[in-house]
C-alpha cells in the first residue's frame, strides 16, 4: 500500500514508519512532504531515498488555497494512506472529506482528554496518574476523529514535560506502525457509520 507522510519537524514518528517498512510492513512510503524547509524528518526522508518534498504555507493567503495545492501535491502519488506523523497545521473540511478513512493521525494523549497543543504539561497540571497516545482516522474535528488504538502510560513522581513526553513518544513508534500496518492489511478501516472496524469486530 503507498503511504504518503506528512511531517512539520523531527519526523520520529516518521522513522518508526520508515523502520517498519524495512522491516516487511505491508506499505511502502513513497513520499515524504513538510510544510517546513527546516524539518529534520526531511533529512530521514532523503538518507533513505524517499521523495521528499516541501510545501510551505508562506505565500498562500488562505488555508483552502494551501490545501488545494497540497491535496494535488499528495495524489500525484496516489496513496492509499495518508499518514499525519508530527504534521502541525490544521487542516480545512474539503480537505479532510477528501481523505475520508484514508488518514490518520496521532495525538500525544489519551484522547479525548487534551486535544490541541502542550498535552504533557496540561496532564501534569491536572494531576493525571496515567497519560500516552492515541491513533485516530482525521475527520474535520481536531484531534477529534474516531479513535483506533491508544498507548497508556504512567505519570511518575518526579516527571516533568519533557521526561513526560519522551515516555510517550516511545510508544507512539510502537502504535503508530502497527495502525498503519493493520490498514495496509486491510484489516483496519472506517465504515460508513464512523466507526472504526478492526478485524472485522463489528
Ligand atoms: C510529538 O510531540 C508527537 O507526540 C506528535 O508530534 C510531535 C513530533 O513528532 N505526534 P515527530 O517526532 O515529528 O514524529
Amino acid at each position: 500500500l503507498a503511504v504518503v507522510v506528512l511531517i512539520s519537524g523531527s519526523g520520529s514518528n516518521l522513522q518508526a514508519m520508515i523502520d517498519a517498512q524495512h522491516r516487511g510492513a505491508p506499505f511502502r512510503i513513497v513520499a515524504v512532504i513538510s510544510n517546513r524547509a527546516d524539518a529534520f524528518g526531511l533529512e530521514r526522508a532523503r538518507r533513505h531515498a524517499i521523495p521528499a518534498e516541501v510545501l510551505s504555507h508562506s505565500g498562500y493567503s488562505d488555508r483552502a488555497s494551501y490545501d488545494a495545492d497540497l491535496r494535488q501535491l499528495i495524489d500525484g502519488y496516489a496513496p492509499g494512506l495518508v499518514i499525519l506523523a508530527g504534521f502541525m497545521r490544521i487542516l480545512t473540511p474539503e480537505f479532510v472529506a477528501h481523505y475520508q478513512g484514508r488518514m490518520l493521525n496521532i495525538h500525544p494523549s489519551l484522547l479525548p482528554k487534551f486535544r490541541g497543543l502542550h498535552t504533557h504539561q496540561r496532564a501534569l497540571d491536572a494531576g493525571e496518574s496515567e497519560h500516552g497516545a492515541s491513533v485516530h482516522f482525521v475527520t474535520a474535528e481536531l484531534d477529534g476523529g474516531p479513535l483506533v488504538t491508544q498507548a497508556k502510560v504512567s505519570v511518575l513522581p518526579g516527571d516533568n514535560a519533557e521526561t513526560l513526553a519522551a515516555r510517550v513518544l516511545a510508544h507512539e513508534h510502537i502504535i503508530y506502525p502497527m495502525a498503519a500496518d493493520w490498514f495496509a492489511q486491510g484489516r483496519l478501516r472506517l465504515g460508513a457509520d464512523g466507526v472504526p472496524y478492526l478485524d472485522g469486530t463489528r
